[in-house]
């Protein structure tokens, strides 16, 4: 039986040249190949600064934490999202806000968004946190202009994004890294491009970006990253308490390799969802994801929607029938306020957010990589073809 992981890396010869040279070299943690990934992810983006650090969850920590949030403040985001997003904003004692998504595209509902704060009824209310989930930009002109109105920070997660691009009024199409204030991307080992852990935070704020290169190495002082080369001192000052969150040569490594051939990648993925989408409009008992006007998508995932009024099995039954196929998928994502802790600690219900539930039960993630064959996607499409014709009401 043909098998297809849900992921596969990319890596190849040039990955495996960037970091031996590093294991060779005497210097492993973060240095000169952490700054040239700074500087070569910036000019990929399009962003003035780059802070390279350990993972997403890191970056989004440190973005919220520059920003000065604190204990009691509020902070928009959706629940149809990694547990990163939310647990980012609590580990400063902050409150997540979670608003509902919209049903087609499944990032936060910029009306509701609108609604919410219209309200007034957050009287701590300090950033909004879109995600660009699966890799779709967000409507960043009208969370923009919400943010402006109402006086708020907006930082991204665009874990999902490296490479998404969205049209902006005034600005025409921007890739995600320099539209919020600061945007937080991940090189996590399934991401688009991976450093096997790893992220970075983009911004056009010195200032800010100042703040968190301190804060991502203890509060160390800007260049105490070379305390142990020839140029620098062994003296460094500890103005405030920060975290350890720098990002290793080791990793940068591959991540210089990986940058090189993002663009290459992303027109693979495109690909592949462009097979699957269509392969799978028209029928009856699946619904297939669409790019929304005015973005380029990244592909991150390719999330599927079944219709359970056509089948005979439910979602997991259906997952179940593909593994058995070979085909290995996932489900992105199980909404955050379904999970105990954040019921706990923040009151949420099942039932509060009716579409990210609606999504979640339907939703399953099939393989796109750049390392799948051809082969490999033409059977994925008549797996799940064949699974739905078995199961077809
Ligand atoms: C939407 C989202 N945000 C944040 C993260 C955290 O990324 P990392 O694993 O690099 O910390 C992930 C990871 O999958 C994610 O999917």
């Amino acid at each position: 039986m043909h098998r297809v992981p849900f992921h596969r890396p990319c890596l190849g010869p040039d990955e495996e040249r960037e970091v031996v040279e590093v294991l060779r070299s005497g210097w492993i943690t973060t240095g000169p190949k952490a700054k040239r990934f700074e500087r070569e992810f910036a000019a990929y983006v399009g962003a003035s600064h780059a802070v390279a650090v350990a993972h997403c969850t890191g970056a989004l920590h440190l973005a919220l934490y520059a920003l000065g949030i604190g204990p009691g403040d509020e902070v928009i985001t959706t629940p149809f999202t990694f547990t990163a997003t939310a647990e980012a904003i609590a580990y400063l004692g902050a409150r997540p806000i979670f608003v509902d998504i919209e049903p087609d595209g499944l990032n936060l509902d910029v009306s509701k968004v609108e609604a919410l704060v219209a309200t007034g009824r957050l009287k701590r209310l300090r950033a909004l946190l879109p995600v660009h989930f699966a890799g779709q930009g967000c409507d960043m002109d009208r969370l923009l202009e919400i943010a402006k109105r109402h006086e708020l920070k907006v930082v991204e997660d665009a874990a999902h994004a490296v490479g998404s691009r969205i049209q902006l009024a005034g600005r025409g199409m921007v890739k995600v890294g320099t539209i919020g204030d600061l945007s937080c991307f991940s090189f996590y080992a399934t991401k688009n491009i991976t450093t096997a852990e790893g992220g970075m935070v983009t911004t056009e704020d010195e200032a800010l970006a100042h703040k968190i290169v301190v804060a991502s190495l203890h509060g160390m002082n800007r260049d105490a990253w070379k305390r142990y080369d020839s140029t620098g001192s062994w003296y460094y000052e500890i103005d405030e308490l920060g975290f350890k969150y720098n990002l290793s040569d080791v990793h940068a490594a591959l991540g210089l390799a990986q940058l090189k051939r993002a663009d290459e990648f992303q027109r693979r993925r495109a690909q592949i969802a462009h097979l699957y989408s269509e392969a799978f409009t028209g029928q009856a008992a699946l619904q297939v994801p669409q790019a929304r006007e005015g973005v380029e998508h990244a592909w991150h995932l390719y999330v599927l929607r079944l219709r359970a009024e056509r089948l005979r099995v439910g979602r997991d039954a259906f997952v179940e029938l593909l593994r058995q196929r070979g085909v290995s998928v996932s489900v992105h994502c199980i909404p955050l306020h379904l999970m105990r802790v954040y019921q706990d600690r923040y009151g949420y219900r099942p039932g509060d957010f009716p579409i990210a539930e609606d999504a979640y039960s339907r939703c399953l993630s099939l393989p796109i990589y750049p390392a799948m064959t051809d082969r490999d996607v033409e059977y994925v499409v008549d797996s799940v073809l064949a699974t739905v014709r078995e199961q077809s009401k």
